[in-house]
């Protein structure tokens, strides 16, 4: 039988540049999106945390602002490596920013200083996933006019820088089993693990009603998910130091693992407002996206190729390899509220199809 899943969800109003609730090694996957250096948005947050950041942006001193903004960061990044688990991923959110200062328009490339940090902090730097985000908008250059030279190419994307804190991960006898049931399908596999995501933008596809990028700065729950989905087993714990809304940890309830946030804002940490009904509906919605989605591909997958080899022990589906037979969904059941700032999620097995 597959394992009887409870997970639990806390977050933390407090500087993630200390961590103190969280122990060393006990965390299995970090998925986080900074502030962003250098995005005028970001400007008081970090002008809040370092009064020397504030005149060196007015003073026309940009290189020194991105420095010490990058320096605020960094101390997280060494938090994350003590927390996390030996084998354990950390996957990083971050877009690099334009910008201009005294009449000249540079970039900033923070996806580049934050990967020197991380691989200076002793992680093992992976390939990065660059996300291009789909957009109905037309093509924005930037700069002036057709002729050569005049206009700068556009910037519509982000990384996800993706580390791991030394070699493989090792999986105990107990975690082996959950490891079978978190197998994701052979056709997610493919869409996961391509280098270049263009297919998430920001609604249509969020748990929970998420904003798109905006002024939340929220990043879509597909995305959190995708990664708790990749790199995490059930039952883990997924933390993130950089917790804003939340999305992740409605990703990782979602996906059945626990979760801890941090974060510095008090007005953003109120963890139960946003476990209701609705929330509840739209992680069984998902799931069960998955399944229809799975159906759909096994279908055509038969008429074009011919029967697939292998049937799923728990739902009896088809499936292409050996490794999905013993996938099993987790489907959210129901919240329980334990402090304003924690919540348990309970799961009932997925419906058949
Ligand atoms: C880009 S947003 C994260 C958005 C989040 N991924 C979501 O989906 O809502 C960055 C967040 O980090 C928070 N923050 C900035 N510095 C922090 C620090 N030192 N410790 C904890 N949180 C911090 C900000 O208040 C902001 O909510």
């Amino acid at each position: 039988m597959p394992t009887k899943l409870e997970t639990r969800h806390r977050v933390f109003q407090a500087d993630a540049r200390r961590m103190e609730a969280v122990a060393d090694a006990s965390v299995h996957l970090v998925v986080t999106s900074p502030p962003y250096p250098m995005i005028a948005m970001w400007d008081g947050v970090f002008s809040r945390q370092d009064a020397r950041i504030a005149p060196a942006l007015a003073g026309g001193r940009p290189r020194e602002g991105f420095e010490r903004m990058h320096a605020l960061l960094d101390p997280v990044w060494q938090e994350i490596h003590r927390v996390l688990l030996p084998g354990g991923f950390a996957c990083i959110n971050i877009g690099d920013a334009v910008r201009s200062f005294n009449g000249e328009f540079g970039l900033y490339a923070n996806h580049v200083r934050t990967l020197a940090s991380l691989q200076r902090i002793g992680f093992t730097c992976l390939p990065a996933i660059l996300w291009r985000k789909p957009t109905n908008a037309p093509t924005k250059f930037m700069g002036s006019g057709v002729l050569p030279a005049g206009a700068y190419v556009t910037l519509e994307h982000e990384f996800i820088l993706i580390v791991r804190k030394g070699g493989k991960r090792r999986f105990s006898t107990e975690e082996q089993q959950r490891r079978r049931e978190s197998a994701i399908f052979w056709e997610e596999r493919n869409i996961f693990f391509s280098d270049i995501w263009t297919d998430i933008r920001g609604a249509g596809q969020a748990i929970g009603g998420n904003e798109p990028r905006g002024r939340s700065a929220a990043f879509p729950s597909e995305l959190a998910l995708r990664l708790i989905l990749m790199y995490a087993i059930k039952g883990d714990t997924v933390l993130d130091p950089f917790w804003g809304t939340g999305t992740t940890t409605l990703a990782a309830a979602a996906a059945g693992r626990s979760s801890i946030g941090y974060e510095i804002e008090p007005a953003l940490t109120r963890m139960g407002a946003r476990f209701d009904a609705a929330l509840l509906a739209a992680m069984q919605a998902r799931v069960r996206a998955r399944l229809e989605r799975h159906t759909l591909f096994v279908r055509d997958r038969e008429a074009r190729k011919g029967p697939l080899k292998y049937r799923n022990r728990h739902y009896g589906f088809k499936v292409v390899t050996r490794q999905e037979q013993e996938l099993f969904f987790d489907v959210p059941g129901g919240f329980k509220a334990r402090s304003a700032n924690e919540i348990t999620c309970a799961y009932e097995s997925a419906p058949s199809v």
